[in-house]
């Protein structure tokens, strides 16, 4: 019973480990909407929340039902279902996008505890990030786009050894030893949600590099559901082709290893595909406007908008490669699948027959 034009807020689900780059993702997401996202004004310092005019994007482990305490008590990791409170996370998702205002609770990552909760208004994008916004079906059903961070274990470690060793002063045992510790439940509630993502951005070792461990150099596939509403997958050069491409030459500076793209057709849990492969990096972030003139479908609003974003920031990790890229181009299609929303909400109803 939506009347014409209604501002109804519209839901994107993020999907990650922790230390995965969502809040990188994040970063550049809000940046392609026009403006950084700051943590709320004037509330709790240890809030999770991060708000920019079109955006509100909250922290699913607000919604833990068992504490730090808890979890040690009961043996629960937080990725474990019963560590999380999903009615509760349901009802609130639900009433924001019903236009609602909702009391929602903060899980303090500094002391391990659910602090007093903060108000969150409706947005006009609302997004949920972290372990599970896709794990329960009835808040999966309220996402209008879904994107999961796929993150292979070589990567994930390379990153983790990056953060809390040099960062944190861990040693590499712990790391190891933390993510083994994890896998289990990674196993049986993250990574499943996978098959229902709109979007999967996945990360692998180089395959440019024989037998590459360091995780510096990546393979990045970006990995595009068909027949979504509102969403038409990036292609390159001809869509539904199988095509590789090896843009070092004349117009591109490529030093070793090179960089190489590939797209095509596939099918991933048994839903029609479309995907885009980057594997390498770039030498001179300003050439990317050569790939960038090179694909098609990216809803970009002028030329060149992909390699503005990226030189932009240019100091977020990942800038030089496809987890970069691919983020920027994800960030664009939200953009105009929110757009596209609106307007197919605003259309009058003659209009709408039309469509
Ligand atoms: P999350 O919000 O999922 O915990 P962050 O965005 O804070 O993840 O990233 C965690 C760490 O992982 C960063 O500090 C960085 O070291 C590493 N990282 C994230 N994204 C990338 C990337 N695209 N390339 C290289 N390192 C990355
Ligand atoms: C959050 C993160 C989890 C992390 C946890 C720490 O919930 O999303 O990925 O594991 O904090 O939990 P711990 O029980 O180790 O304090």
């Amino acid at each position: 019973t939506c009347s014409a034009g209604e501002q109804r807020t519209v839901v994107i689900g993020l999907a990650a480990d922790s230390g995965c780059g969502k809040s990188t993702f994040m970063r550049r997401l809000t940046s392609v909407f026009g403006g950084a996202a700051e943590p709320p004004r004037g509330g709790n310092p240890d809030s999770n929340t991060l708000i920019s005019d079109t955006t509100t994007v909250i922290c699913l482990d607000d919604y833990h039902s068992l504490d730090r305490t808890g979890r040690k008590e009961k043996g629960v990791t937080a990725l474990d279902p019963r560590a999380n409170n999903f009615d509760l996370m349901y009802d609130q998702v639900k009433a924001i996008k019903d236009g609602i205002a909702v009391e929602k609770p903060i899980y303090n990552h500094v002391t391990g505890l659910l602090d007093p909760p903060e108000t969150i208004k409706p947005p006009k994008i609302l997004v949920i990030e972290g372990l599970h916004p896709m794990y329960d079906a009835r808040v999966r059903d309220l996402l209008d786009f879904s994107i999961y961070l796929d993150i292979s274990n070589e990567v994930k470690f390379a990153w983790k050894i990056q953060r809390d060793m040099a960062e944190r002063g861990h040693s590499l045992e712990s790391i190891k030893a933390s993510i083994e510790a994890r896998k289990p439940d990674f196993d049986a509630y993250i990574d499943p949600q996978k098959q229902y993502a709109d979007a999967v951005i996945e990360v692998l070792p180089t395959q440019l590099i024989p037998d590459d461990n360091e995780g510096k150099v990546l393979r990045v596939r970006l990995i595009m559901k068909e027949g979504v509403t509102f969403f038409s997958p990036v292609y390159l050069f001809d869509e539904g082709s199988t095509i590789s491409w090896i843009p070092c030459g004349r117009k591109l500076t490529c030093s070793y290893p090179g960089i190489k793209f590939s797209y095509g057709p596939d099918t991933y849990y048994g839903h029609e595909v479309s995907v885009l492969e980057m594997d390498g990096q770039f030498d001179r972030l300003d050439e990317l406007i050569y790939v960038e003139s090179h694909l098609s479908n990216i809803s970009t609003k002028f030329y060149g908008e992909i390699t503005q974003q990226m030189l932009k920031h240019s100091d977020f990790p990942g800038s030089n490669n496809g987890t970069g890229l691919f983020q920027t181009i994800v960030g664009l299609k939200i953009r105009d699948l929110f757009e596209q929303i609106v307007a197919s909400r605003a259309a009058t109803p003659l209009e709408a027959t039309k469509a």
